[in-house]
């Protein structure tokens, strides 16, 4: 299975990659990087420690450095100053490409026609430019699996709106009407898929050294997740994305229009799933409204410790 991740990493996009390196069948062609927990720099030069750090063998290819219309909101306070919690890792300039992130997304595409699958857990800044630049990527990529979005629930930047859509709403507009195949993975599910104390004391013995960095990123996002959510473990929405992608039988989705507000005084980014479909479009996106997150964490666990 051929995968682009394009990530913003950001603690749980490092887990993310992890996920996908770590799973057998998966042939990583490459991260994309994109300004959104971080700005591009610390984003890009994160992927690549984390590349390293997992001896992979491909690259980070650099992407946008903010959305298409509006200035960038981070979110250090969640992922700490360097985006990956307490973990401290060597700088890795060898896993960084030279081709932009969004060029690389199209070439990818277009030299493997119906058989990539993108994966976005970022703000969807470089697939909504892939878009434009070359609209021959929506019918040739084989899917596109977003983190992104609280269709049925609130969300955690705003009461309405999630992250990822909130930082560049008019990108996320762009792509959900550009007519790709398109799986959204939002808060809908993904806060409930929740890594504990216990599971995290349990990659760090058991998982070698990806189980000692996640554990020091871990421990980070779980202090930050109690302040911020008062849940009783840390979600792993980007981890989630790449599992989804592997197995749809972990989701039950359901095919609605989803608008993207980018207008709203008090609504910006928010996901509206016209379930009734009273807009009278067509449906655009497969939403994932529930998940056997105990079969997904499961498999998290035991592909991380083996
Ligand atoms: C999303 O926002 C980011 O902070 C995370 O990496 C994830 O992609 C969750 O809302
Ligand atoms: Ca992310």
């Amino acid at each position: 299975m051929k995968i682009i991740l394009d990530v913003d990493p950001g603690i749980d996009d490092a887990m993310a990659i992890a996920l996908a390196l770590k799973t057998k069948g998966v042939q990583l062609l490459g991260l994309t990087t994109v300004g959104g927990n971080l700005p591009l720099n610390k984003t890009t030069d994160n992927a690549a420690k984390i590349l390293k750090l997992l001896g992979a063998n491909c690259k980070v290819y650099p992407g946008m450095a903010g959305p298409l219309i509006r200035e960038l909101h981070t979110a250090e306070q969640i992922h700490g100053p360097t985006g990956l919690g307490y973990l401290d890792l060597p700088a890795a300039q060898e896993y960084i490409g030279n081709k932009h992130g969004v060029d690389f997304i199209i070439d990818e595409i277009n030299n493997n026609p119906h058989e990539v699958t993108l994966i976005a857990v970022g703000p969807l800044t470089n697939v909504a430019n892939a878009i434009k630049k070359d609209k021959s990527v929506i019918d040739k990529v084989k899917e596109i699996i977003i983190m992104g979005g609280a269709v049925y629930t609130g969300g955690n930047v705003t009461p309405a709106a999630e992250f990822n859509i909130y930082v560049d709403p008019e990108s996320a507009q762009i792509v959900f009407n550009s007519g790709a195949n398109i799986t959204l993975v939002g808060l809908d599910v993904t806060l409930q898929a929740l890594l504990t104390e216990e599971h995290i004391e349990i990659l760090k013995e058991k998982g070698g050294k990806i189980g000692q960095a996640i554990g020091s990123m871990t421990d980070f996002y779980l202090e930050r997740y109690k302040d911020h959510n008062k849940l009783k473990g840390c979600a792993l929405h980007d981890p989630l994305a790449v599992g989804v992608a592997l197995d749809k039988s972990l989701v039950k989705t359901q095919k609605v229009f989803v608008a993207v507000e980018t207008k709203g005084e008090f609504t910006r980014g928010e996901t509206l799933g016209d379930v009734h479909g009273r807009f009278g479009k067509e449906p655009n996106i497969n939403v994932c409204i529930e998940v056997d997150e105990k079969r997904f964490i499961n498999s998290f666990m035991e592909t991380l410790t083996s």
